[in-house]
């Protein structure tokens, strides 16, 4: 069976999962345009495991090598995210129905949005992989969640299901985030890689699914909470929804 890919933006967003699969001792590490890629087990699933770095181009990348170097026909990408969408708050969850690029745009030549000669400006995640990993979601909030959201002090931690949009840009202002929301009311979340990974399997007939918790409100306040999110808190969830995903 072909193995399943990981991907994340930053260490930090794929929490234990390096450590686990070294743990299972199959591990082997190969290296390809300047980019790791992780190969054996985790809980006996056959993983392909790597860090695309930051960015839609990043991510593309990766997502290429997965497919053509290392068969990967299944990839989960795994991180955090700014809250879009009305009651998306910071330690929610969001698992990506369709994705697209907020920053893409080739008018008058073609319709804002659209990818150029693909003919589509929303892709959509695989209904059966994302349903999985929302189930993993859930059951990682139901054991966890009350826990950290006390000792992270979050308004909470629920489970949204919808659009993510990517860009390569730190939304960071209220202003900006606004805009984002005005144009594209439907959007739930906001960062830098899914709607790539989303464009690149859909090329290649490869499911994907998007799991992102939301570390920010992409506001005025977006830099410090993202990082205090990445440093604190990311790794637990990222640690215990891909656990709970993998050993189902
Ligand atoms: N990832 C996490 N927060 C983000 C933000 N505000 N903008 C873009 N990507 C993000």
């Amino acid at each position: 069976t072909p193995p399943l890919g990981v991907l994340a933006a930053l260490p930090q967003e794929l929490g234990d999962l390096v450590d686990a699969m070294r743990a299972e001792g199959t591990m082997r590490t190969v290296t390809i345009g300047r980019r790791d890629y992780h190969v054996g087990t985790v809980h006996g699933t056959p993983c392909v495991v790597t860090l695309a770095r930051i960015g839609k181009v990043a991510a593309a990348a990766s997502a290429s090598a997965l497919i053509h170097v290392f068969g990967v026909r299944q990839m989960i990408f795994t991180g955090v995210a700014g809250g879009v969408g009305p009651g998306v708050r910071v330690g929610d969850i969001v698992v990506g129905e369709t994705l697209m690029q907020h920053d893409l745009d080739a008018s008058p030549l073609f319709p804002r949005y659209e990818v150029p000669l693909l003919g589509h400006a929303r892709f959509a995640a695989d209904t059966g992989l994302s349903n999985q990993l929302a189930a993993a979601c859930e059951r990682f909030v139901a054991d966890e969640g009350a826990a950290l959201v006390e000792r992270f002090r979050l308004h909470g931690a629920r489970v949204h299901r919808g659009l993510i949009v990517s860009g390569d840009r730190f939304v960071s202002s209220a202003q900006e985030v606004r805009s984002l929301a005005a144009a594209l009311p439907d959007a739930l979340a906001v960062e830098m890689e899914g709607a790539a990974i989303a464009q690149v399997c859909y090329e290649h007939d490869v499911a994907c699914a998007i799991v992102r918790t939301i570390s920010d409100t992409a506001d005025d306040h977006a830099t410090a909470s993202f990082t205090s999110f990445l440093t604190d808190i990311a790794g637990a969830y990222s640690s215990g929804i891909l656990r709970r995903f993998l050993a189902a």
